[in-house]
């Protein structure tokens, strides 16, 4: 949909002329997935793809919040900011609440949104959601907010309000992304730097399985509830402040700490997935694509086999993928359990994979999935 049609559809519902527009991206994760939590270093991309926000002032001290990818508004005053509602509105409505706590009136705006990123794939639409919002309630209060606050003030809303006990990562990328480039962050400090995803000669296509995450919350929430258990099991022997900390060479004497052995995989992800990242970095800067592509594969297997949140669909997706032709690496990528698959493919070769990987998955698994050539931009911005 391009801006004069939104517009149109702006006065469709509001009837009177939107006064601002503001943009944020979706995200794909590269590698280093699970960790953001456990204080490791991740490397997402915002996509070029993402969400729109459209409003005008209104005069009462109300806020009316519409989407046109989900029917239904809803109108908001404080008093509605007590309690979650269950659908996609407690994303900004979250959001007004983390400004609300802050002393301020987030209030007397119309507000539609627009997305063209799949929902529930795994892409980020709700950090997106976030902070898109976020941007344009901290621009027009005046609040002279960060970028890296209104990012964290993003993640808050989601913790607290819409109840996913997700890390920075996703808000992160959404809020500070660079066109053509990769964020290195050290989730432990939110120390970043931006890497140019230097891949001439080959495309990220991610593949969509059409799986939609449905247990993502709950399961992502054990997960985290695991890896805080085994971080106290492996404080009582090594002095480290979160999972990622833990020197690889030390995983294996770290085992005998734990009797549960499905807290010490989680452990053992963690780890592995960190030291992954860091050598994918590197890989990156030397232009050894295909290091970095066998690092995306170790990456699926890890999370298989340790973290155990991928699935039949994600294994089907991303280990057929990389039994083709000209593909270099790939893995689900996102929380898990559904949603959607990166890929490195040489350009001469990105049409077949779409081709052979879309029958492959049809025959085995019974659905359709879509493929998507990743575009990768800035992070949230305002367009007028
Ligand atoms: C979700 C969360 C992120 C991150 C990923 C897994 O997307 O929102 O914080 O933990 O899962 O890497």
């Amino acid at each position: 949909m391009d801006t004069r049609e939104l517009q149109q559809k702006f006065k469709d519902i509001y009837g009177v002329e939107p006064e601002y527009l503001y943009f944020a991206p979706g995200r794909v994760n590269l590698i280093g997935e699970h960790i953001d939590y456990n204080g490791g270093r991740v490397f997402p991309c915002a996509l070029t793809f993402g969400t729109y926000l459209m409003a005008a002032k209104r005069l009462d001290s109300q806020v009316a919040l519409a989407s046109l990818n989900i029917p239904g508004t809803a109108e908001v005053g404080e008093d509605a900011l007590g309690r979650k509602s269950g659908k996609w509105t407690d994303y900004p409505m979250g959001v007004m609440k983390e400004f609300v706590n802050r002393g301020y009136q987030p209030f007397g705006y119309n507000i539609l949104y627009w997305g063209d990123i799949p929902n529930r794939a795994g892409l980020s639409s709700s950090a997106s959601l976030e902070v898109v919002t976020a941007v344009f309630l901290n621009d027009m209060l005046k609040c002279g907010m960060s970028r890296v606050e209104l990012v964290k003030l993003s993640q808050h809303a989601e913790n607290d309000f819409v109840g996913m006990n997700c890390g920075i990562m996703d808000q992160f990328a959404v809020g500070m992304g660079s066109e053509g480039h990769a964020i290195a962050l050290d989730c432990a400090t939110l120390e970043y730097e931006s890497v140019p995803l230097d891949i001439a000669g080959y495309k990220l296509v991610i593949a969509n399985s059409n799986k939609h995450h449905d247990l993502v919350t709950s399961e992502y929430n054990t997960r985290r509830m695991q890896c805080e258990k085994a971080l106290k099991i492996l404080q009582e022997r090594y002095p480290v402040a979160n999972l990622c900390e833990l020197d690889p060479v030390l995983l294996d004497e770290a085992a005998g700490l734990f009797e549960d052995e499905v807290l010490y995989r989680r452990v053992r992800h963690a780890v592995t997935e960190n030291d992954r990242v860091n050598q994918a970095i590197r890989a990156l800067r030397l232009g050894d694509l295909s290091r970095f592509g066998k690092l995306m594969n170790e990456s699926h297997r890890s999370l298989k086999e340790d973290y155990e949140v991928t699935g039949v669909e994600m294994d089907t997706l991303a280990e057929e993928a990389q039994r083709l032709e000209g593909v270099l690496g790939a893995r689900i990528t996102g929380g898990g359990f559904g949603g959607c698959t990166v890929n490195l493919v040489r350009d001469d070769a990105v049409e077949g994979f779409v081709r052979q990987l879309g029958e492959i998955y049809r025959q085995r698994v019974g659905l359709h999935a879509d493929f998507y050539i990743a575009g990768i931009g800035d992070g949230a911005r305002r367009i007028y």
